[in-house]
């Protein structure tokens, strides 16, 4: 694409993004975040099983302290930013509210806009009660000061664009398939498009990087290989879990690179998750909710 369309197509986009910013801020409830120990532990579960430290908590860091780098496809990079609740240099005082907007909605507590390499576009579904769980798990952890960099983008890419982002996406990006109502595809489902954000690189995206959802799972610019319903029907259930656990594929290859962070997550998930995955991916199988479409 060349930079005077992107220029002309962010441009529209802003143009749309300045009646969005006045009017519309979305309708969340001021929430507290439980502080139990077992909404914590549940919060924990959810840190993992939706990869976030694969982003904020890298080469062993003792939290999610951020300072990894990735790459804009519109040039320069973003600096993902640190989620323990430092005053200085992380996100402490954060409530429920803070976490619902900017999970489901990709708004910053001040009404700003996040951008998409911050995966919101997928933890849009997510349930509230896990947000709120994964909100009490992150101002559990000690606070620790690591400052990160601001990103580095091009200057003619603005966040108010962002906000006009957010009107198209929904209506640009698609549908997923209807799954079966069986609860292990239903669960399966909810972990590889919401929590596991499996899409963000195996799904195709539009010249604006929305996520193509009715080609969900074709293979994409990052991952060629496709894993929809059709070409994954001839993995079985435990292929799949053995996969989620140690990366090896049906030929015996060992993914590598960034499938090889996933994976870290995605081994520590628990068997009755892992099942959920399978029954999911390999539902074209004509096993358990052979019916998709429905
Ligand atoms: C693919 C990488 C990636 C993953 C996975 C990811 N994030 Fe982020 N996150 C980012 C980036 C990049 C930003 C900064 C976005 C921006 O500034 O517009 C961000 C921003 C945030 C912020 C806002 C911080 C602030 O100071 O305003 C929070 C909170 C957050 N992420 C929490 C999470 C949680 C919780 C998860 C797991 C459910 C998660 N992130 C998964 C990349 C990621
Ligand atoms: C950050 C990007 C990224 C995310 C997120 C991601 N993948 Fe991958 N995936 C890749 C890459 C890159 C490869 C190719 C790795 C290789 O060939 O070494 C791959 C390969 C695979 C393969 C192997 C296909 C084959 O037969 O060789 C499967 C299956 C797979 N991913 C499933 C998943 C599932 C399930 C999820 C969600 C839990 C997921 N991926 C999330 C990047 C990603």
């Amino acid at each position: 694409m060349s930079t005077t369309k992107n220029v002309l197509g962010v441009a529209a986009l802003v143009a749309l993004g300045a009646a969005y910013f006045v009017l519309h801020m979305p309708a969340v409830a001021d929430t507290p975040l439980p502080t139990g120990p077992e909404a914590i532990a549940r919060g924990q579960y959810i840190y993992n099983a939706a990869g976030c430290g694969a982003c904020h908590q890298r080469d062993g860091a003792e939290g999610p302290i951020g300072g990894y780098e990735i790459d804009n496809p519109y040039g320069g990079k973003f600096h993902v930013p640190n989620i323990t609740p430092d005053q200085e240099t992380g996100i402490a005082g954060w409530t429920g509210k803070d976490f619902l907007l900017a999970l489901k909605h990709g708004r910053k507590p001040s009404g700003g806009f996040y951008w998409p390499a911050f995966p919101f576009r997928s933890y849009k579904d997510m349930k509230d009660e896990d947000v709120l769980d994964l909100g009490a798990y992150l101002m559990s952890l000690p606070p620790i000061n690591h400052k990160v960099a601001p990103h580095d983008l091009p200057v003619w890419q603005l966040s108010i664009g962002m906000a006009g982002w957010n009107i198209l996406a929904p209506i640009m990006e698609g549908k997923s398939e209807p799954v079966s109502d069986d609860p292990k595809v239903q669960r399966g489902a909810y972990l590889a498009r919401v929590l596991g954000h499996c899409g963000e690189c195996h799904t195709p995206r539009n010249a604006l990087g929305m996520m193509q959802r009715n080609h969900e799972f074709e293979g994409s610019t990052i991952v060629k290989k496709q894993i929809d319903a059709g070409t994954m029907s001839g993995w079985s259930t435990e292929e799949f879990t053995f996969f989620l656990e140690t990366g090896s594929t049906q030929s015996f290859d060992v993914v590598g690179g960034e499938m090889a962070d996933v994976i870290e997550h995605t081994k520590l998930l628990s068997p009755e998750d892992k099942e959920a995955y399978a029954a999911f991916f390999t539902r074209g199988a004509g096993k358990s909710g052979a019916a998709a479409g429905n």
